[in-house]
Parts: structure tokens; C-alpha cells; sequence
């Protein structure tokens, strides 16, 4: 790795860059002063010839590199794994959804991925997408962000425009990010302070959310509204231009704690919903009801009710673990966070719940849970997807195993099932082929790929978790 001090910045090699003429600009908010080193890197952001460093080559800022290597910008992605940035330089993909093809096509646009953070110095702007993940006490892992700060800051070069784009809890961005980056700074370089704009000796910092649905096919990637929080205004505006080279639409807003709580307010809303209909399933089951069939009902409703459907439980990188990150912060100003804490608690039943009715179901067919053999449909936490992370799939295996059950899994997406943070399963997944081996065939992910009249019409007895084979009417069909 090269010396941070001796690296170039790229300030003044931007000769051909058109650079903005007007020292202010007209916001929604104002008029904004802009120093000469934002109206170099806001030119170039304007006309798409800004350097863009990316960091973190995953399932958010592999597609982000793609996006912003479509619209003309010169992309480096960074990332402490080695084999991803091999993958890519040899126009491999190691996304599912991501074809080979889009990975080769932006190479051919400039697109090249390095695990040598010397080069960041180069970028007009970088764009953190590093896990947070929680802890085993279920606090927020803030290790991948803070490192990745750490491992930035000697290379953050004056005007720079440094934008988070983790998931994370209101205040990591002030809180954290800007105090690494600032002392880590071979230059001494501070983050750009609210207030009169600095000619000289500064970067700019922003937060800006992911809003990626993986497998969703409805919504174009670039007509999701990008959100946008600064440090301050000149961040803001920089970051706001930037997204605008690649979404339809930047919704600028007043603080990068804005924008970081708007993120977790996205997916509480989703997670305490997800949690009432989970509960509702559960007394709609006792009461003899189909719960699916009410929500398609209520969905009828032209206005005050959006349709969230129950399932074996929560799962993804998002959903399971985001609002913890602000329940936790909440403590710091001695909050209790009711609904997070109540949501958290019915969703992480769902696989036991998922349990105790394939208990019931064989019991039906006169048959132990302790040594039946069961085919579990899905191992991914949600359809048409190869996403294992925080999947229910992988509790239910662990609870069935617990009752004595032999499983076997099908996973069209996901081929084998090795060692993750808290699973150690070696499975590969098994044809889908003489169902009528396994005492109970557990629907848990529900693939389109897969034809449901035919699983039922081979199964021995059938456990729904999805309601996958509606219209199929069957007495070997539990739906739970
Ligand atoms: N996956 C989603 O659908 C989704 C959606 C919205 C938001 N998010 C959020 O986006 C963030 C990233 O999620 P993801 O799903 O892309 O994670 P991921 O695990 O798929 O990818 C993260 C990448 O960061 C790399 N990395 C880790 N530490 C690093 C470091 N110090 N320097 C450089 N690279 C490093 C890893 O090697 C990995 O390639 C998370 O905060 C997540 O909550 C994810």
C-alpha cells in the first residue's frame, strides 16, 4: 500500500472538468456559497465525470458500482475480500441476480475493483456500504463502519465528498464517522462544518439510505427516490448531485440524521406490520379463519391500507436487525422502544410457531415429529432470491433437528448451505424428485419456479408457511 502523504490529490488534475462558474447556487433552501474545491467536484458530479469510489462490494454496492458505471462515472469499488475483487476483475459475478454480462459491460466503462485503499485518494467521491450487523447480545456491530473510517481517512483528499450509505442508528454519521475520519487524516483535513463554507481544509459528509428490494422486478432500481442528508449544505448538495447522475429523484433533507432515521423508520414500519399480521395468522388459525384471504379483502381498500403478509418469520439484512439499532440508541435517552421490542418478539416466535404445526400435521398422520423425514422448500429468507442471511429456514432446521426430525432442503437459488455467522449447516440442496419419501414436505420460501399442484399432488402431507398453494384445495395442505 502507498504512503498517504505522498499520494495525489486529485485536486488540480481536473483540467478538462468543467468547473462551475457561479460561486452560489439556488437551492430549495436558499442560496448556497460554494467554495472553488465544491465547485470543481459539484462540476464534475453535474457532467458524470466525477471518480466514485465504492466500498463494500456486496448485495448494496456491487448493483450501486453497476448503476453508477451505466451513467458514464468512472467507478473504483473497494473491499478488504480479495476473491470478490478478483471476481470482478475477471467480469465474474458472485450475485445471483447480477449476470456476468452487466459486471463485463461495466468494465468496458471503466469500472475496476481494488483491495488497495490508496486509491481513494484519486475519487471525487466515496460511498461507504459495509455491514452492520448486531452482536450475539444484540447491540448494534458498528466494527465494519468504524474500521472502514479508519482504513479511509489517511487517503481523504480536500472537497472530497465521503457518503455513508450503512444502515445505521441517528448519529453514527456525526457521532462516528466524521470524529475517525477527522483523525485519521494525514492532512488534517476537517468534515465541513454547518455554517459559512470553509475555502480551504475541508471534505464534505452525507448520509445517504439504500432502499434496494432484492428480487423485487416492479420497481426500477433508478426510480426509487434516493434520500439525502449532509453534514451540511454544501454535503448535501454534492451528494444530492451525485444520486441524480443515477436516480430519477434525490430527496434532499435537513441532516444526516434525518436521513438515517427516515431508513429505520422505512423498515420499523415494515417490521411492526409484518408482526401484527404474524399475531393475527396466529388467532385467525385458532378461530378457523384464512388470514390470506382477509388481507386480500382489506387490500381492496383504496386508501388508509397497505397489505403486509405473515410468514415463517423475518429474515434478511434489513428487516430482523435494523430497528434494534435504534431501540438500542434509544436507551442513551432512557426511551423504551414499546413496538420495536413487541414486533422483535412475535416475529422471532414465527419458527417455532412454523414447528409446532408440522408437530401437529404429523401427529395428524399418526406420525412422530422424532424421526420423521422432512423436505423443506426454500432456504432463502424470501422468493426468488439467493439472500440466506438471518433466514428463518435456518432456525426451523435447527428446531426440527431438536425434535429428532431427519431434513433435507430444495433450494433452486441456493445450491449448498455451508457456515455462516450463526449456522454451521454443510447441506446440499436435494432434488425435488419422489416426494412421496418424506413424511412432510414444509413450504418455507415461496419460489415462484416451483409448481405447487404438483408438490401437493406427490406429497404425503404438506406444512404452508406462505400460503403458496392457494387455490389448491387439499386435505394434505396445512397452512399455518
Ligand atoms: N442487502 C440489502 O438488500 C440492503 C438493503 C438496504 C440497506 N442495506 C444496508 O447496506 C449495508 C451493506 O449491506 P450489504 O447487504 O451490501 O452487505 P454485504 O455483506 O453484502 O456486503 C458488504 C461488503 O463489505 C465488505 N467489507 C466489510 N468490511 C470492509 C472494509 N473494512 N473495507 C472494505 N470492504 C469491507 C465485505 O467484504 C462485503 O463485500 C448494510 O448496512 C445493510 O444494512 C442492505
Amino acid at each position: 500500500m502507498s504512503n498517504p502523504s505522498q499520494a495525489k490529490s486529485s485536486q488540480g488534475k481536473s483540467s478538462k472538468a468543467k468547473t462551475s462558474k457561479a460561486k452560489s447556487i439556488q437551492t430549495n433552501s436558499g442560496k448556497l456559497n460554494l467554495p472553488r474545491i465544491a465547485r470543481q467536484r459539484l462540476a464534475r458530479l453535474e457532467a458524470r465525470t466525477a471518480r466514485i469510489g465504492v466500498i463494500g462490494l456486496g448485495y448494496v454496492g456491487l448493483p450501486l458500482s453497476l448503476l453508477l458505471a451505466e451513467a458514464g462515472f468512472k467507478v473504483t469499488g473497494f473491499d478488504i475480500d480479495a476473491k470478490k475483487v478478483d471476481d470482478l476483475k475477471a467480469g465474474r459475478s458472485y450475485i445471483f441476480r447480477i449476470e456476468a454480462k452487466e459486471i463485463k459491460g461495466a468494465r468496458k466503462k471503466g469500472f475496476t475493483a481494488t483491495t488497495d485503499f490508496a486509491r481513494l485518494s484519486d475519487q471525487d467521491a466515496i460511498i461507504l456500504c459495509v455491514p452492520t450487523p448486531l452482536t450475539a447480545h444484540h447491540e448494534p456491530d458498528l466494527s465494519f463502519v468504524e474500521n472502514t473510517a479508519k482504513a479511509v481517512a489517511p487517503w481523504v483528499r480536500e472537497g472530497q465528498l465521503v457518503v455513508l450509505e450503512s444502515t445505521t442508528y441517528p448519529g453514527t454519521t456525526e457521532e462516528l464517522l466524521i470524529p475517525v475520519l477527522e483523525a485519521g487524516n494525514t492532512e488534517g483535513l476537517k468534515a465541513q462544518a454547518k455554517g459559512a463554507a470553509a475555502e480551504r481544509g475541508v471534505f464534505y459528509v452525507a448520509f445517504s439510505p439504500e432502499r434496494e428490494d432484492p428480487g423485487n422486478v416492479t420497481v426500477a432500481r433508478r426510480d426509487i427516490p434516493k434520500v439525502v442528508g449532509g453534514h451540511e449544505a454544501i454535503a448535501t448538495e454534492l451528494a444530492a448531485t451525485l444520486y441524480e447522475g443515477i436516480f430519477t429523484r434525490a430527496v434532499r433533507v435537513s441532516s444526516t440524521r434525518v436521513a438515517e432515521m427516515t431508513k429505520l423508520l422505512e423498515n420499523i414500519y415494515r417490521c411492526v406490520n409484518i408482526a401484527l399480521v404474524n399475531e393475527l395468522k396466529i388467532l385467525s388459525l385458532r378461530m378457523g379463519v384464512d388470514i390470506w384471504e382477509v388481507i386480500d379483502a382489506a387490500a381492496t381498500k383504496p386508501f388508509g391500507f397497505q397489505p403486509f403478509y405473515p410468514g415463517p418469520g423475518l429474515g434478511g439484512h434489513c428487516i430482523p436487525i435494523d430497528p434494534f439499532y435504534l431501540s438500542w440508541k434509544a436507551k442513551e435517552y432512557d426511551f423504551n422502544t414499546r413496538f420495536i421490542e413487541l414486533a422483535g418478539e412475535v416475529n422471532e416466535a414465527m419458527p417455532e410457531h412454523v414447528v409446532k404445526y408440522v408437530a401437529i400435521a404429523l401427529n395428524r398422520c399418526s406420525k412422530a415429529m422424532n424421526g420423521a423425514r422432512i423436505l423443506m422448500l426454500g432456504m432463502a429468507y424470501k422468493k426468488d432470491i439467493d439472500d440466506l442471511r438471518e433466514s428463518p429456514s435456518l432456525t426451523v432446521i435447527e428446531l426440527l433437528r431438536a425434535g429428532g426430525a431427519e431434513v433435507l432442503y430444495n433450494d433452486p437459488y441456493l445450491p449448498t448451505v455451508g457456515r455462516g455467522w450463526h449456522y454451521n449447516l454443510n447441506m446440499r440442496s436435494t432434488p425435488l424428485r419422489n416426494l412421496e419419501q418424506y413424511d412432510c414436505v414444509l413450504i418455507m420460501t415461496d419460489h415462484t419456479d416451483y409448481d405447487y399442484a404438483a408438490i401437493v399432488k406427490e406429497s404425503k402431507l404438506v406444512v404452508d408457511t406462505r400460503n403458496a398453494t392457494k387455490g389448491i384445495a387439499s386435505e394434505k395442505i396445512i397452512r399455518c
